[in-house]
């Protein structure tokens, strides 16, 4: 019998991104499609909509094959869709349709649309306005409300004019969680402003433990700001992550990881994430990447002196499928 098939992701998000809307996350160049006007958002989701009938059917989208968040339908029967029926509602946003930011991280994969230029103050995005868009998003009742779940990348919010008022209207509507990804150097006052309205988890690149490595990464000397506002940040009611991601050369080793992990405990910061650079992957044009053996040393280590100082040492569930087949996808 065919296989069917369905994907969480695809039935779920929708990622404002700079030159396309993609239907899954930052991690995936799964399916898109381009950027509507305002009037015309509900084809975004008429388009996924048919995404998720193919699937059902057995089909799967080019983008879509190989992924590891495609899933076997268990159910025997096929997904019946009236052609009248109404789009599924998104209930996640993802943020991402502007590439401006305070620091050029030697790593980032969102530099390549911005030309590393170093952006003090807030402006526009280059691309689009997203405020019209959610407005009509909720007007046309596209968003399942009490489901939401936004999460802002970029690009730095702390330089995108737009942020606040994003905010915002989603809080104006109920969202249920507010994710921020931020690299922490300028502190965001609105997160105290909403921190009891709604969940808040607040994601920061920090990739260093100390001033010197953090400089060599992201290339502006700020690591005294953001030990400040992480401080600032810890004394709030919310979810307050660190970010490391191991760059070749520059952070991959024992005693950087240590600075790092001695510092969240200094802070009384409980959870941390540990990345693989994922351009190792993307620019790398014969042949897979191998990851180094080192590297298992390294997230041993990592998990170990995390769960020593009370850290939960997290990993994406995309690093793990990594860290067990041994190399990047091709
Ligand atoms: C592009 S950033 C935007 C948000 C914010 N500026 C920040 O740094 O958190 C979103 C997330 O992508 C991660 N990221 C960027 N480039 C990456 C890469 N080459 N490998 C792994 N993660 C990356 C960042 O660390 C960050 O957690
Ligand atoms: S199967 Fe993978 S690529 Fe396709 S929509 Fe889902 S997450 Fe994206
Ligand atoms: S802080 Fe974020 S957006 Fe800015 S350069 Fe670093 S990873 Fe990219």
């Amino acid at each position: 019998m065919k296989k069917r098939y369905y994907c969480k992701r695809l039935n779920e998000t929708l990622n404002f991104d700079a030159l396309k809307v993609f239907y899954c996350c930052a991690t995936r160049t799964g399916p898109s499609c381009d950027i509507p006007s305002p009037k015309e958002i509900k084809e975004v989701l008429k388009k996924r909509n048919s995404l998720i009938k193919m699937l059902d059917k057995g089909i799967v989208p080019t983008e879509c094959e190989g992924c590891f968040d495609l899933k076997e339908q268990k159910n025997p029967k096929p997904l019946i869709f009236s052609q009248f029926a109404k789009p599924p509602k998104a209930n996640l946003i993802i943020v991402k349709h502007f590439k401006q930011c305070d620091c050029s991280c030697i790593y980032c994969c969102e530099q390549y649309l911005s030309n590393r230029k170093i952006v003090l103050k807030p402006k526009k995005s280059d691309y689009y306005d997203l405020l019209p868009i959610i407005k009509e998003l909720y007007k046309k009742d596209l968003i399942d409300k009490q489901e939401l779940d936004v999460h802002f990348q970029g690009g730095n919010v702390s330089v995108l004019e737009e942020f606040e008022d994003l905010v915002d209207i989603f809080i104006k509507n109920g969202v249920k969680r507010i994710e921020i990804a931020t690299n922490g150097i300028k502190y965001l006052p609105i997160v105290e402003e909403i921190c009891d309205k709604t969940f808040v988890d607040i994601n920061i690149s920090i990739d260093s433990g100390c001033r010197e490595t953090f400089k060599k990464i992201k290339t502006v000397d700020k690591f005294d700001d953001v030990v400040e506002n992480l401080k600032k940040y810890s004394k709030l009611p919310i979810l307050l992550r660190l970010k490391y991601i191991l760059v070749r050369g520059v952070n991959d080793n024992i005693e950087e990881l240590k600075k790092y992990i001695d510092l969240m405990k200094s802070i009384g910061i409980k959870t941390s994430e540990l990345m693989i650079d994922q351009c190792d992957n993307e620019f790398l044009q014969n042949g897979e990447f191998i990851i180094p053996k080192y590297y298992y040393d390294l997230f041993d280590f990592y998990k170990n002196y995390c769960i020593e100082n009370s850290i939960e040492p997290h990993i994406w569930e995309y690093i793990k499928e990594i860290l067990e087949k041994g190399s990047f996808f091709k």
